[in-house]
Order: structure tokens, then C-alpha cells, then sequence
């Protein structure tokens, strides 16, 4: 993982050009350790408190909702990565934890309209809701589950789509193109018709169209859904939207025809696929093909689709699921048991394309958003892998803010407006208090400090290894914290300025062909640890593992120029490029391990391996 930043360079030519903040440049991932425990600590309670307050005052009227309060239920969950028990196959809980089972968010919040009538009394994070498109996510987990090659056309699977006469290139067309959005089919077929409002579109000056205009299925009010053949059939009939692989163009059909495939090869149908990968093995229970269980759902007064029978369109947007399911689910992709590796959930989370926005991608079928004030103390992009949904009377929200190891399951059935209120009511008072306490925790932790081995007979020099005690080298290495990152502030060996040293050689090794000069040596965590060992230390044997960091320098660019633009180009943010760049006899010069017990996680020590350092330990205070 690269980590460089460059600073703009803000001459005075350029005034224009805003501040950017130091982590402007840096690739996505933590900034210190993801924070732990977030339950209990006392931050997170105030923050949620506080969320509590604001979603009773709405409710009870003291501020403007912005939605029918009275029509609308939902229900919300925080949940964090740590470590927490499944349920079990068909929800039998087997064992106990004391994080507890990860059904259960670590906060969590359910409000019943008194207008909702019809459904559940008694609204739990067991009672079921429509999640719209959230069931895209689950399809395309279903197909990354199912070992399907991706990368093979879809006509290898539905050789019914194979035909010249088809508007659409369906040979190049992938089921990776589909998962991600990417195919450039239509969204839907036949649903985008409103033919039950076709006497109203005439009289606002529409032409007269006869019947047979229309699709031959999948009609409201006109004809039937259609069977798999119709599907099929229509799909050589339509027109492409984009070229394959071109631009994301959002679709509900591509999630029925990657279903189709997934069946066609596993023989299995929608329910049994989400049965066989899913329900089962995560141990959902409330999971299911819409129509869900009238006893236990959320029924809205407001017009809704609760009982639908969605067909084929199913698996692009007519699940029905509840809190505790979808807490297991997001649960699973914080802490990457999901899949078997956490390469794949990493994979997975990847975006594929770019939208309109700078800071909207898209995935599979991730909606990621790229939110750059949700930190505004410590400013820096946060990405949120996130996926929405809809159906009549229900909207969905789910996100997953790996930075923090942190997710967001929102459900709401009632007015159509809650839902993105409440959301960004929940990121607004929720992840600057992550971000927050992951700081607060990475100075309590011990990673900041001063790091030493001083000389035989000091008060400090207890740990020193034998092979430099007969070479007699001091070090203090000094890691302080900023408002953005933790910044490596000094590195003394036996008194010689080390970062100093460096400047110098960036000058004739990386400054030779980059016209970039190192400010300030930032420091980022990277996914990567050792295994548990044991080593001596203060002559006790401890149990130790090692962490990664890497130094992120903020650069300036050098010279000036008169002509026009100058600056333009670094906020293309190459630096990426420069990790791991330099090395000292086998170790790269941007890597530094703090060395942490393995127990409690604390910070005991600290090495830089291109220096021969050994662990210094931190400092004593006197
Ligand atoms: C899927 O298959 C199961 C078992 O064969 C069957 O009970 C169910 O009705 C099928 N579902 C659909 C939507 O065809
Ligand atoms: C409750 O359900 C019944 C039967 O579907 C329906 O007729 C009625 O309008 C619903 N009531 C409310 C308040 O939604
Ligand atoms: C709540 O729903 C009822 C029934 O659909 C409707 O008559 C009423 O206008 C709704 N209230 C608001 C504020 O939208
Ligand atoms: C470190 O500094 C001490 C004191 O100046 C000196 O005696 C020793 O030789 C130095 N060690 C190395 C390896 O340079
Ligand atoms: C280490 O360096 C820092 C920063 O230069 C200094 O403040 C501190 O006193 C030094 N500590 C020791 C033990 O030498």
C-alpha cells in the first residue's frame, strides 16, 4: 500500500487553489488503528446519546423532522469489527460470547409508528422490512460465493442471449460487467413502463399508442411477469444503454440474469441460492424472497409493497430482511469472515468505475461515497461503502466505513424522506467520534512517544541487544501526533540527526528524477502483522507481535515557473508510487514496526529495521 502525500504547492501565483489538507494525497485505509472497544467507551455513548435525543425530539415534535413522523417506523444498528459469535446454522445459537452474538449491533434504535396498524406490535431488530436494491448486495455475495468465473461472458451460461440480432453485445458482456453495474443494460424491463398511468401521460399531450407497444410481460396492469423464456427473449429485443465495461449504468435485470446464470449452473433457484450461501450459513432467519412473514413485519399505512411478489426481478431488489440479519451480514464484512479470505472481502469492496462525482464510485454493486467533511477536526476522505434500496413504502441504507471498522444498517418503512435524513443524521454525529476515539486510543495505546536505547549504564538502555552493545549506539526516536496523522518527529542514532540524513540522500537518489522535496514524515498503519512471538524484554520473556507502519512524506514540489498552470498536475497525487521505494542493505527506509503485546495490544516497542535498531522501548518518565 503506497503512502505519500503531496502538498499543493501554494504559490502566490495560484491563489486560487484552496488549502488541501495534508491527507489530501494519502491512499484509503486507517489513519491510526481502527478504534476498540467502541462500546463502551464514554465518547460513543455521548455521541449516541445525543443521536437518541435528536431522533426523540423529531419524533415527539420539538424539531422539524422533515418527514410524516407519524406514518413512519424504522429501525437503526452501529456495529463495530470486533470478533463476535454467529448464529449458526438455521439460528441455533451454540455458543456465547462475552462480545455477544453478531446479531446484536453494538447500538441500536427502533421507533414503531403508532399509525402502524397492520404487522409486528412489538418492533424488534427481528421484525422484517423490504430492503429494495440492499438485496443486490446479497446477489452479487451469492455470486462471488458461488465460484462462477466472472470474467466469462453471460452467454456462456444463458446461450439464449447468444443472437445476431441482438441490439446489445451480449458475447462481451461479463458477469463482473453485471455485478458492477458496468453491462450498460437497461435497469429494468417492462417495470419502467407506468402503463396504468397511460391515459394521463395522453392528456398531457403523449401520443395515442396501442397495447402492442408494450412489452409482452412484466407489464403492471396490462399482462403477467414474465417467465424466464419472455426474460430472455426480450433481453435480444432491447437497446443498450452504454457499451460494456464503458460507464456504470444502474440495472435490476443484470442481478436477475446473474441469478439465472448462478441457478443454471448450481440448479438451484433465487430461494434455494440465498438458502444454500446465505441464510444457512450465516444463520439468518428473517432473509427471505419477498412475500416475508406478516407477523413479523413492519407494515407501513402509507401505499406499500410489503407482500409483493417480485418474480424473476427478485434479486435486484425484492428481499425482505431485518437488523439482526443485516448486522451478521455487514458484521461479517468488518471483520472479513464473510469470505474465507480477507483478500476477498478487500476485493470485493473495490470500485469499478467512476461516476459524475469525485467522490461517488461504484462497485459490486457498492454505491461508495468518498464523503470529504464528515471529519471536519481532522480532515481527510472517508469512504463509505454503502448500497440503498426502495420499494413502495420502504427505504434501506446500508454502510459499511471500513476505515473505522464501523457499519450503518438503517431501515425505514413509511415516508419516502427518512431514510437519508436519518442517515446522514447518523454518519454527521457518528464517524468524527470514531475518528476521534481511534486517535484518543492511538496515544493511549503508546504509539506516540519517544522510542530509546540509550548506552550501557543508562537508565534507559535495559533492553539492549547484544550485538550493539558492543557497538554502543544510542537512539531516540520521537512520534508525535497532529492534527491529521502521527508524524515520525525525530530520528537520533548515536546522535546523528536521521531524518536530516535522509533529506540529504532523497537529494541524489529520489530527487534525481522527482522534483519533489520531503517536509514532514507522516506515519500510517498498514493491514499487515507479524506472527505472535516471544521476545526478552526488561528480562522478561514477553509474547510480542509486530505492526506495520509505513512513512508517508508530505511533499513539496521544487522551482517555479511563468508559464501558465503551474501546480496543476500534483493533485494527481502520483506519490502513491514512491512506497517502498528506497532501501538500506534489505529494508525499505519508509517501513517502521511497532511492536505490540500480544495481549493487551499496548505498545511496548518500536524498531526500524533499515537502521539495525533492535526494539527501542519507550522512554521511562522520571
Ligand atoms: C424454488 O425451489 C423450491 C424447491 O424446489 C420451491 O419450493 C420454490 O417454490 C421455488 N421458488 C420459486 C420462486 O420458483
Ligand atoms: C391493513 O391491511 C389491510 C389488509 O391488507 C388493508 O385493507 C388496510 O388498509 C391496512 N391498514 C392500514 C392502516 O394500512
Ligand atoms: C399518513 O398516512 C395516512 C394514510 O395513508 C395519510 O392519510 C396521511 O396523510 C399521512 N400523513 C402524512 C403526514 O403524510
Ligand atoms: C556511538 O557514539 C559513541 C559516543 O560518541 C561512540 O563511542 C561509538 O563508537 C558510536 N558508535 C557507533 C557505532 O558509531
Ligand atoms: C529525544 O528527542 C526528543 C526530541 O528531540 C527530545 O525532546 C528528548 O529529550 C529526547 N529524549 C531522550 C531520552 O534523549
Amino acid at each position: 500500500m503506497g503512502l505519500i502525500s503531496v502538498v499543493r504547492f501554494l504559490a502566490p501565483y495560484l491563489p486560487l487553489l484552496p488549502v488541501e489538507a495534508s491527507l489530501g494525497c494519502r491512499p484509503p485505509g486507517p489513519v491510526v488503528p481502527r478504534p476498540r472497544d467502541i462500546s463502551r467507551h464514554a465518547l460513543f455513548t455521548q455521541a449516541t446519546n445525543k443521536l437518541r435525543d435528536a431522533l426523540e425530539s423529531v419524533l415527539v415534535g420539538d424539531l422539524e423532522a422533515g418527514w410524516a413522523v407519524e406514518n413512519t417506523s424504522f429501525s437503526i444498528g452501529l456495529h463495530d469489527s470486533e470478533t463476535r459469535i454467529l448464529p449458526g446454522p438455521l439460528g441455533a445459537f451454540s455458543v456465547s460470547s462475552a462480545l455477544g452474538d453478531a446479531t446484536v449491533p453494538v447500538w441500536e434504535y427502533h421507533h414503531l409508528a403508532p399509525t402502524n396498524t397492520n404487522g409486528t406490535k412489538d418492533l424488534t431488530r427481528h421484525s422484517q422490512y423490504l430492503v429494495g436494491s440492499v438485496s443486490k448486495v446479497i446477489s452479487d455475495y451469492i455470486l462471488l460465493r458461488s465460484g462462477l468465473d466472472l470474467d466469462e461472458s453471460v452467454v456462456v451460461f444463458l446461450p439464449e442471449l447468444a443472437s445476431a440480432e441482438s441490439l446489445i453485445a451480449w458475447n462481451d458482456v461479463t458477469l463482473r460487467h453485471l455485478a458492477n453495474q458496468v453491462a450498460g443494460i437497461p435497469p429494468n424491463y417492462g417495470f419502467s413502463e407506468y402503463y396504468y398511468l397511460k391515459d394521463y401521460f395522453e392528456s398531457l399531450g403523449f401520443p395515442h399508442i396501442d397495447d402492442e407497444a408494450y412489452a409482452p410481460c412484466g407489464i403492471t396492469g396490462l399482462n403477467s411477469g414474465c417467465t424466464r423464456e419472455q426474460f430472455l427473449k426480450g433481453m435480444v429485443e432491447i437497446h443498450p444503454v452504454a457499451r460494456p465495461a464503458e460507464r456504470p449504468v444502474y440495472s435490476n435485470i443484470a442481478f436477475t440474469l446473474l441469478m439465472y446464470a448462478v441457478g443454471g449452473q448450481t440448479g438451484r433457484n433465487y430461494s434455494e441460492l440465498l438458502k444454500t450461501y446465505v441464510s444457512i450459513p450465516l444463520g439468518l432467519t428473517n432473509t427471505v424472497v419477498s412475500p416475508g412473514d406478516d407477523s413479523k413485519a413492519v407494515i407501513p399505512p402509507v401505499d406499500n409493497s410489503w407482500g409483493s411478489n417480485y418474480g424473476d426481478n427478485a434479486p435486484g431488489g425484492g428481499l425482505v430482511s431485518s437488523l439482526s440479519d443485516l448486522s451478521v451480514f455487514i458484521h461479517g464484512i468488518l471483520d472479513r469472515s464473510i469470505f474465507d479470505s480477507d483478500t476477498a472481502v478487500h476485493e470485493w469492496l473495490k470500485p469499478t468505475s467512476s461516476t459524475g462525482s469525485l467522490y461517488s464510485l461504484v462497485g459490486a454493486p457498492w454505491e461508495i461515497f468518498r464523503a470529504q467533511n464528515l471529519t471536519p477536526d481532522h480532515p481527510h476522505v472517508v469512504d463509505i461503502y454503502a448500497k440503498g434500496g426502495s420499494a413502495y413504502g420502504y427505504q434501506a441504507q446500508i454502510a459499511v466505513v471500513d476505515e473505522y471498522g464501523a457499519g450503518i444498517v438503517l431501515l425505514t418503512a413509511g415516508s419516502t424522506l427518512a431514510s437519508s435524513f436519518i442517515y446522514d443524521a447518523i454518519l454527521n454525529m457518528i464517524v468524527p467520534t470514531l475518528d476521534e476515539i481511534a486517535r484518543i486510543q492511538a496515544i493511549e495505546g503508546g504509539y506516540a512517544g519517544t522510542f530509546v536505547v540509550g548506552p550501557v549504564g543508562s537508565s534507559t538502555a535495559s533492553s539492549l541487544a547484544t550485538n550493539r552493545e558492543s557497538e554502543r549506539v544510542t537512539f531516540n526516536v520521537t512520534v508525535t501526533q497532529d492534527k491529521d496523522s502521527l508524524v515520525l518527529q525525530c530520528i537520533e542514532r548515536n546522535g546523528t540527526d536521521i531524518l536530516a540524513s535522509f533529506q540529504e540522500i532523497w537529494s541524489v537518489t529520489i530527487g534525481g528524477f522527482l522534483a519533489l522535496t520531503p517536509l514532514k514524515a507522516r506515519m500510517f498503519p498498514i493491514d499487515i502483522r507479524g506472527k505472535d512471538s516471544t521476545t526478552m524484554l526488561d528480562g522478561d520473556e514477553r509474547n510480542i507481535l509486530r505492526q506495520d507502519w509505513r512513512i508517508e512524506w508530505d511533499l513539496a514540489p521544487n522551482g517555479h515557473t511563468d508559464l501558465p498552470g503551474a501546480g496543476l498536475s500534483a493533485g494527481n497525487c502520483l506519490a502513491w508510487t514512491l512506497t517502498d521505494w528506497m532501501y538500506y542493505g534489505s529494508d525499505p527506509i519508509d517501513r517502521i514496526v511497532f511492536v505490540l503485546d500480544a495481549g493487551s495490544g499496548e505498545v511496548i516497542g518500536l524498531e526500524i529495521p533499515y537502521l539495525r535498531s533492535g526494539i527501542l522501548q519507550p522512554a521511562k518518565v522520571f
